[in-house]
C-alpha cells in the first residue's frame, strides 16, 4: 500500500486530527512569501508544530535559504524538504538536517530537470517531485511530471513522493511511474476527509 500523507495547507489541525488511525504522517507546508507568494510562517509556526503530537511531521519548506530554517524546524519532526532551488548550498542544508536526526529531502519545482539534482540523491533520504507549481493548493496535476519521477526512480530507490493536484487518478499513474508516496490536500479536505483518504490509501 502508497503511503499518504496529507497536506493541512488550507486545513486545520482540528480537521487533520480527524485522520488519526487512518494516516501517521502529515504534510506541512511552510512558505515565506519569498520562495512562494503565500506566507505560512504563521499558520506553521515551529513552535506551535513541534507541540503538535497527533502525527509525525513532514515538513515541506517552500522558502529562500533554507539552511536559516532548520534549527527552528529540528524539534519533533521527522522530515525536512527543502527546495534545490532555494539555496547554493545543499550539502550545508542536508547536514544541518542530519545533525539534528531528521530525515533529509530535497523538493523539486517542475521545471527542474533531474540532471540538476542527480549530484544530491546519494546524500538524501527522500524525494518530494513537485507535479504543480509549488506555492498553493487546488491546481492540476502536470502530466509531465510521470516521465520525471520514473527517470528519478530507475537511478533512486529510496522514497519518492509527489505533491500537487494528487487525486484518486493522478495517485494511481505517479505510482506507476514510481513514487512511494503521495502528498494530497484538496483532494481531502474539500469534503469528506476520512473517505476521500481512504480513496487514495486504496491506490
Ligand atoms: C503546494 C503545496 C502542496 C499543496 C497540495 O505548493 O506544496 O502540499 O498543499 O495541495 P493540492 O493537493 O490541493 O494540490
Ligand atoms: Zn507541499
Amino acid at each position: 500500500m502508497v503511503e499518504v500523507s496529507p497536506s493541512i495547507l488550507d486545513a486545520s489541525l482540528k480537521q487533520a486530527e480527524e485522520l488519526k488511525g487512518l494516516v501517521s504522517r502529515m504534510h506541512i507546508d511552510v512558505m515565506d512569501g519569498l520562495f512562494v507568494e503565500q506566507n505560512t510562517l504563521k499558520k506553521f509556526d515551529a513552535k506551535k508544530i513541534s507541540a503538535w503530537n497527533a502525527f509525525e511531521k513532514d515538513v515541506h519548506l517552500m522558502v529562500e535559504k533554507p539552511e536559516k530554517f532548520i534549527s527552528k524546524y529540528s524539534k519533533n519532526n521527522r522530515l525536512i524538504w527543502f527546495h534545490v532551488e532555494a539555496t547554493k548550498k545543499p550539502f550545508e542544508v542536508i547536514e544541518k538536517i542530519n545533525e539534528k536526526k531528521m530525515l533529509a529531502g530535497i523538493a523539486v519545482k517542475p521545471s527542474t530537470p533531474l540532471k540538476d539534482f542527480a549530484f544530491l540523491l546519494n546524500y538524501v533520504d527522500s524525494v518530494l517531485v513537485m507535479t504543480v507549481e509549488p506555492g498553493k493548493g487546488g491546481q492540476k496535476f502536470i502530466p509531465k511530471m510521470l516521465e520525471k519521477i520514473f527517470l528519478i526512480r530507475s537511478v533512486f530507490s529510496r522514497e519518492i513522493c509527489v505533491d500537487g493536484g494528487i487525486n484518486p487518478l493522478t495517485a494511481k499513474q505517479a505510482v506507476k511511474a514510481g513514487a512511494s508516496c503521495i502528498v494530497a490536500g484538496s483532494f481531502i479536505f474539500k469534503g469528506n476527509a476520512v473517505k476521500n483518504t481512504k480513496k487514495l490509501l486504496i491506490t
